[in-house]
């Protein structure tokens, strides 16, 4: 296991375009960091980059505080999961797992080979398939077989590009937790590729954002969510998407198509200056009039609209109202849909109602909208002017937080063991640990060091 850093990272193609662009990240050991963007935004360049694929025009890329930027991939130590997972059709499940080691040839003897062989089945439930071939697994089991091939190569961490976007909408989900709960047992640092946020929100300890090669905000799922850097995030993250409508600032009053939305005057000063701004509202911040309770109802303002049509999925239900936005409105919402890849945003409000809500299209109805939570954005830079950034990082704390003892109750210990169990389970036993040493391979140092570490914490205690 090892911490991973990224220190202004650029990488330029032969034509001179910059596919990452200035990216600086520290990456903890034993974290889940998800890269999610667009298309083209650089995020497998980003993970070829970590793992030695792709040369590095500038900037340090350290693992464990060594700089490696000239070392070959196989001396990097990392484990490179890929979507299609590669497996050898005329071997069993065993010998697929056990092909890395076979690959280093004479560096493992056979009992060595059948001890991690057989962990690494114990980890991923393969126990009762190691003699099937691949063809006869299931989706989820060969993507087991692939983490297994990792796994016994006791890589420092393991990268991850879109290893799931083959599979339909289930299994993906199904292989979605298989994954995560896995890397808790395992604790191993993990960088995972996606563009789908869904994927990104659940996964991930913390997920940086990119765009066009730059990285826009990294933090945990929820700060993401609730504390949005630009309009960029705030867009890209959380499906519905969060609506953006342009408004008039008067005094604590924004003027928008709704209606007067009353705001605090700590959120109007930190608009001030600014004639028009883009509010940004989630749309479970909305509700049907009727169904709030009194309690609640003064920290919102009500107003009068028209729903175009309403979709009713069990536990709630979607409502759209539709407006007509100024032509240069419609160009800024025309823009941000390109960057993040859509085909358009529509000049369109989606809120969600109670399941209970007899709000239905085509007629008049009373909408409530919870005002505290808006955030104010500036339309010429996408700066979220209202984000308040003490609250965004506690979120973020108490996500590293929840990781720490995520891990130690995935592997059975109390949270302050976590770390040197961490540790320990890079290499179960001293004789594992012997294996990479007595080898005399490149990586020897830092993983004997980090065992040697773990091993002396687990004597003592
Ligand atoms: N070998 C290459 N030569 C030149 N340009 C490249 C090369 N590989 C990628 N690029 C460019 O670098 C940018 C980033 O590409 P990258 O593959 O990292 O994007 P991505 O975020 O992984 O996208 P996707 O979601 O489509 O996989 C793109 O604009 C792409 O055109
Ligand atoms: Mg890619």
């Amino acid at each position: 296991m090892a911490s991973i850093t990224l220190n202004n990272l650029v990488k330029k193609y032969g034509d001179g375009f910059p596919a990452v662009n200035d990216i600086s990240i520290d990456i903890a050991d034993g974290e889940f960091i998800i890269l999610v963007g667009p298309s083209g935004c650089g995020k497998s360049t980003l993970l070829r980059m970590i793992v030695g694929l792709e040369d590095i025009t500038d900037g340090d890329l350290l693992i464990d505080g060594k700089r490696v930027n000239d070392k070959a991939p196989r001396e990097r130590n990392l484990a490179m999961v890929f979507q299609n997972y590669a497996l050898y059709p005329h071997l069993t499940v065993y010998e697929n797992i056990a092909f890395p080691l076979r690959l280093a040839k004479g560096k493992h003897s056979e009992e060595q080979v059948d001890k991690l062989v057989t962990e690494a089945a114990s980890t991923l439930e393969l126990t009762d398939h190691l003699q099937r071939k691949p063809a006869n697994l299931s989706g989820g089991q060969r993507q087991r077989v692939a983490m297994g091939r990792a796994i016994v190569r006791q890589a420092d961490a393991f990268l991850f590009d879109e290893p799931l976007s083959n599979l339909d909408a289930k299994l993906r989900g199904q292989m979605r937790s298989e994954i995560s709960q896995m890397q808790r047992r395992l604790g191993v640092t993990s960088v995972y590729v996606t563009h789908d946020q869904t994927e990104a929100m659940t996964l991930g300890d913390r997920v940086a954002v990119l765009k066009k090669g730059e990285l826009q905000q990294i933090a945990s799922p929820r700060e993401l969510y609730e504390q949005p850097i630009n309009l960029f995030v705030a867009g890209f993250i959380g499906s519905p998407s969060m609506n953006f409508l342009p408004a008039t600032v008067e005094g604590n009053t924004l003027k928008t198509v709704l209606g007067d939305l009353a705001i605090t005057p700590e959120k109007a000063a930190k608009a001030a200056g600014k004639r028009v701004v883009l509010v940004g509202v989630r749309p479970e911040f909305f509700e049907d009039a009727k169904l709030v309770e009194d309690s609640k109802r003064g920290h919102g303002s009500t107003f009068t609209a028209s729903l175009t049509h309403t979709e009713w999925l069990g536990n709630e239900q979607y409502g759209y109202i539709t407006f007509d936005p100024a032509p240069e409105v419609r160009e800024l919402l025309n823009n941000l849909a390109r960057d993040m890849d859509a085909d358009e945003l529509r000049p369109q409000i989606v809120v969600t109602l109670d399941a209970a809500s007899r709000i239905r299209g085509g007629r008049e109805a009373e909408i409530w909208l919870d005002t505290r939570k808006l955030h104010l954005f500036d339309p010429e830079t996408g700066e979220n002017l209202t984000r308040d950034a003490a609250a965004g990082a506690a979120l973020t704390e108490e996500a590293n937080e929840e990781r720490a003892e995520e891990i130690a109750n995935a592997q059975g210990h109390s949270p302050q063991d976590s770390d040197r169990s961490r540790q320990g389970s890079a290499s179960e036993s001293p004789d594992s640990a012997e294996a990479p040493r007595s080898a005399g391979s490149a990586d020897a140092g830092s993983a004997g060091g980090a065992t040697a570490a773990g091993g002396g914490k687990h004597t003592a205690g």
